[in-house]
């Protein structure tokens, strides 16, 4: 798989000089995908106007999402963020009569934000046990009272990966929904919504994705889409966006005008990954991966992962002084995405074993780790 670095590093110039592995956060610009938000600006600065293609290069996004996790266009909607999609669905729930939500202890803070904020519902919170979600899990939080289940498909702190199509065959068994936050997976580990059964999806842009932030997608199944009647919707969740009429489709879980440009961004990133294939970033990233796992153990850095799940796309690296860690490394031109005691090292398809290595190496160098 090192011929995929080969084959494109030569579009992300920062990779001349950086040291590129916060794909978990934001990853490198590509040249296509700049090209595209340069395309957005200029249209704009030199034809005046750009509505028509907006709309088409909107459609375009849509379709090459829709691509990438198995799902019907019309089964994709556009939104600003995660969280975003996420207050969309928790807007469309009460047509269930059903008051209780489950997430689990490794969403994204921006989950329970959203239920914090919906004191009508009640609220349980699946715990981790050493760093794994077990299914017996969800077997025991969900009840036939809960109308929708959270879960991350990857936990973002230290790629802890679970398995959506064993818990959405839970979730389903007890009448629940399940929406996946996919935003630390999408991109780099291959989705297919039909095969696992989730009912809603949700990624944004800016990490494994390849855009830029101010547009992420939400994936409603196609019947249930269709029955639901989301509040936070509005004309461009209409079927014609001067009429009342909601979409007949996943659409209506949209609001406004789009960031364009950032849709431009993504219609253009999306095509280079469809075109990469998302299989083929995985085997990838596993491989150079297991190595820097390997030669992190070697250098005598403790590891964040927990024994458990499908195998991570990333190498969370234990360290107390995490952001002070990334700052000196962003000195030495290494990026990597601090959060709370961990250091994560995130690749993408254009990374190498070496850049792994490199930024272990600068990491076991410092004498606070030791
Ligand atoms: C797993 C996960 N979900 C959601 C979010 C928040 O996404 P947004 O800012 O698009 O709402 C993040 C952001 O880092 C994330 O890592």
């Amino acid at each position: 798989m090192e011929h995929l670095p080969q084959q494109y590093r030569h579009l992300f110039p920062t990779l001349q000089t950086h040291t590129m592995l916060a794909s978990c956060s934001q990853s490198a610009l590509a040249e296509p995908v700049s090209r595209a938000i340069q395309d957005y600006h200029d249209s704009l600065l030199y034809k005046g106007t750009n509505w028509k293609e907006a709309i088409e290069k909107t459609k375009f996004a849509r379709n090459e999402f829709a691509k990438l996790i198995g799902a019907e266009p019309d089964e994709v909607a556009i939104v600003p963020s995660v969280s975003d999609a996420l207050v969309s669905v928790a807007s469309s729930l009460t047509a269930f009569g059903k008051k209780h939500v489950v997430y689990t202890d490794m969403d994204f803070p921006a989950v329970p934000h959203v239920w914090q904020a919906h004191s009508d519902y009640t609220v349980s919170v699946i715990p981790s046990i050493d760093g794994v979600l077990p299914l017996e899990q969800y077997e025991t939080h969900i009840s036939d009272e809960t109308v929708l289940t959270c879960v991350p498909h990857v936990h973002y702190r230290d790629g802890y990966v679970q398995d959506i199509k064993a818990i959405a065959e839970i979730s389903q068994r007890k009448g629940s929904l399940l929406f996946v936050d996919a935003y630390q997976s999408a991109g780099h580990i291959p989705i297919d919504v039909k095969e696992w059964g989730e009912e809603m999806l949700a990624a944004g842009t800016r990490k494994y994705l390849l855009g830029i932030p101010g547009v992420a997608f939400l994936y409603v199944r196609k019947e249930l889409a269709d029955a639901l009647k989301p509040k936070a919707s509005a004309w461009f969740g209409r079927e014609n966006g001067f009429e009342g009429a909601y979409a007949k489709d996943a659409r209506r879980f949209q609001t406004g005008t789009p960031a364009f440009i950032s849709v431009y961004a993504a219609a253009a990133a999306l095509s280079l990954l469809n075109h990469i294939g998302v299989s083929h970033t995985r085997d990838h990233v596993k491989t150079i991966c297991a190595d820097a796992v390997q030669y992190a153990a070697e250098k005598g850095l403790q590891l964040a992962a927990a024994q458990g799940g499908g195998q991570p796309g990333m190498v969370a690296i234990r360290d107390e002084r995490a952001s002070e860690t990334a700052a000196l490394l962003k000195k030495k031109k290494v990026i990597c995405a601090p959060r709370d005691n961990v250091i994560r090292l995130a690749p993408h398809f254009y990374n190498t074993k070496e850049d792994m290595r490199r930024a272990i190496d600068e990491i076991a160098a410092k004498t606070i780790h030791k």
